[in-house]
């Protein structure tokens, strides 16, 4: 276990421990039922979803249930202009928006809030980690409220119904989806 925390740094191990104390934390009934529980998606898994997205550069992400921001944090750190995520709930928000104000400012904004008060017509590229019932309901918010010529959608676990992905990562089940006007 040492061994293996030393051949980490220090920011990926301050999440490894603080998502460990999250999930024994929320771990209730209450925040493993609902819209979409807090599981984490896999460091390895957000690399590759931001390698599938494209260049971010001059981009406005959001993440819709942001969780602890790491999609976040690791598109900021890809040169993206903007990031954005939305999280209802207020212990993920409180941390995630401590880093980002610390290590990103400027670059990171979350907001505490529900992800169905928010408009994406700002949004160059969408990622969502959520349950099926509420990747339906994100289908039908992005056709409703796309303003650009274009949205990239990158979805982890979980396909949209209507939509065909442009891309598929079967193995780290990774879903790209280029919506146009
Ligand atoms: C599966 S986690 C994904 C977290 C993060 N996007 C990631 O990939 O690591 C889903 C998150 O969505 C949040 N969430 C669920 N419903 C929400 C809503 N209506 N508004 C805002 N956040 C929500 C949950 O609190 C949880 O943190």
């Amino acid at each position: 276990m040492i061994d293996f925390l030393a051949i980490l740094d220090g920011l990926t191990k301050f999440f490894l421990i603080f998502s460990f104390i999250l999930v024994v934390i929320l771990a209730t009934k209450e925040a493993l039922t609902g819209e979409a529980p807090y599981i984490p998606s896999r460091f390895k898994t957000v690399l590759k979803m931001i390698d599938i997205a494209g260049d971010l550069k001059d981009k406005v992400v959001l993440d819709l249930g942001s969780g602890d921001g790491r999609v976040l944090f690791l598109c900021a750190k890809r040169g993206a202009k903007k990031c954005i995520g939305i999280e209802k709930n207020f212990f993920l928000y409180l941390f995630s928006n401590i880093v980002a104000q610390i290590f990103f400012k400027n670059k990171v904004k979350i907001i505490h809030g529900n992800m169905w008060n928010y408009s994406i017509k700002n949004t160059d590229i969408l990622f969502v980690y959520l349950l099926p019932n509420t990747i339906n309901k994100v289908e039908k918010k992005i056709l409703k409220e796309f303003k650009k010529d274009k949205i990239i959608i990158i979805s982890n676990r979980f396909k949209f119904p209507n939509l065909s992905p442009t891309e598929i990562d079967e193995k780290l089940h990774i879903y790209k989806y280029v919506v146009t006007k």
